[in-house]
C-alpha cells in the first residue's frame, strides 16, 4: 500500500519483496528499526557501500553498523567471544551494538568498516527489519537515515525530510521505540562503551562482571566526533531563555506549561524523554524557532545518553 507520498510504503509482503529485490541491486533504502530510522544496503555490496556514504555525505573514515537477523548470519563475518554471548543472551535482538574482530574471510565491503580489522554488528529487534533481514542472504548496513552530522530520524517522514525523493523506498515503520541511536560496546579486549544508548553502563557491567576499560581510543567514530545530532539551529545547555522565539526543552513536573516549553517528560521518566529528544528537535526546528535552550537533564540511566547527544548537538 502507498501513502500519499508516493516513496513510503506501508510493510507487506509484496513490499518486503520489492524491498529485498532493490537491495539485491546494491539500491538502498529506509528502514524502521526500534532506536532510530536507517538507510540500509547490502553489507556485502561495494555499490550499495558507496550509495550509502553518499546519500549522507559521511566522511570515509566513519565505518558502519552491520546488521545481522541471527549469530549464525554473523559468525561468517566476524570472531564472537564470550562478552558477546553473554550480552546477545540478554539484549538481544535489541538496541546494543557490539565492535568485534573482522574473519579474514569475511564478504564485508571494507569500505563499509572504514577498512579496520573490527566490524561494529548489531541484532534490531523491530519487526520489519527482521523480516527483512530473515529473508535476505546478506546482512544490511544501516547508519542512521540522516545526513551526516544533522538529526537522526525517529520516523519514516523524517527519513523523507532528510533525502526527499533521493530514497525510493522507505518503509513506514510507526514512530521509533527508544528513539536514539544503539548503545555502542567495543568488545575486542577490555568491554569499552563508545556511545551510550538506552541500555546504560550500569545493566551492561552487571551481565558483564567486569570493569570498563578506561584508556583512550584512537577509534574515529562519529559516535565520538565533538559536533553531531545538530538540528540545525544553535543548542545551548543549562540557561533560560530570554526571547519568545527561542524554544526551552525541559524536563520534569516542575514545568509550567509554557507555548515555546517543551517538555521531554511530565513525569520525569528518562527512558521516555530519551524517545522524544529528536522528534521534538526537529519539531522546534520546523516551527520556526532560532535557538534551542535546554534544562538539565539528570545524568543517569538514560539520562547519560541523552546528555551525550545534547552536549554534541550545541558544538
Ligand atoms: O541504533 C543504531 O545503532 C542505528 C540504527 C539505524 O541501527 N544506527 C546508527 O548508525 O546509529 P550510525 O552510523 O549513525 O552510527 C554508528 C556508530 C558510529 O559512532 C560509528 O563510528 C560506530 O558506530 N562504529 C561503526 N563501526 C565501528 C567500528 N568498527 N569500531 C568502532 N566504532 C564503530
Ligand atoms: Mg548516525
Amino acid at each position: 500500500m502507498k501513502n500519499i507520498y508516493s516513496n513510503i510504503f506501508s510493510f507487506s509482503k509484496k513490499v518486503l519483496k520489492k524491498t529485498y529485490l532493490s537491495l539485491n541491486q546494491g539500491k538502498i533504502v529506509g528502514l524502521p528499526t526500534e532506536t532510530v530510522y536507517g538507510v540500509a544496503g547490502n553489507a556485502y555490496s561495494k555499490k550499495a557501500i558507496k550509495n550509502i556514504f553518499k546519500i549522507k555525505k559521511r566522511p570515509k573514515r566513519n565505518p558502519l553498523i552491520i546488521h545481522y537477523y541471527n549469530i549464525k548470519m554473523a559468525e561468517r563475518d566476524v570472531i564472537l567471544n564470550k562478552y558477546f554471548y553473554r550480552l546477545f543472551k540478554k539484549f538481544c535482538p535489541g538496541p546494543i551494538t557490539f565492535v568485534l574482530k573482522k574473519k579474514q574471510n569475511s564478504k564485508i565491503c571494507s569500505l563499509a568498516t572504514a577498512n579496520l580489522d573490527t566490524v561494529a554488528i548489531r541484532f534490531p529487534s523491530h519487526k520489519i527489519i527482521r523480516s527483512i533481514l530473515k529473508f535476505s542472504n546478506f546482512p544490511l548496513a544501516m547508519p542512521s537515515a540522516n545526513i551526516s552530522s544533522k538529526l537522526s530520524p525517529v520516523n519514516a517522514f523524517d527519513v523523507l525530510d532528510e533525502f526527499k525523493n533521493k530514497l525510493k523506498i522507505i518503509i513506514n515503520g510507526g514512530q521509533a521505540k527508544f528513539g536514539i541511536e544503539s548503545t555502542v560496546i567495543d568488545l575486542t579486549s577490555k568491554p569499552k562503551i563508545l556511545r551510550p544508548g538506552i541500555i546504560s553502563s550500569q545493566e551492561i557491567k552487571k551481565i558483564l562482571k567486569t570493569e570498563f576499560s578506561q584508556k583512550k581510543t584512537k577509534l574515529v567514530s562519529p559516535g565520538m566526533m565533538r559536533k553531531h545530532y545538530s538540528p540545525g539551529i544553535p543548542v545551548i545547555i543549562g540557561k533560560n531563555p530570554y526571547k519568545k522565539d527561542q524554544a526551552f526543552i525541559v524536563f520534569g513536573k516542575k514545568f509550567k506549561n509554557n507555548p515555546n516549553f517543551f517538555n521531554l517528560s511530565k513525569k520525569g521518566d528518562l527512558k521516555e524523554a530519551a524517545a522524544n529528544l529528536y522528534r521534538i528537535m526537529r519539531m522546534i526546528k520546523k516551527n520556526g524557532y532560532k535557538k534551542i535552550f535546554v534544562s538539565k537533564i539528570p545524568n543517569l540511566g538514560p539520562g547519560i545518553a541523552i546528555n551525550d547527544r545534547l552536549i554534541r548537538a550545541s558544538k
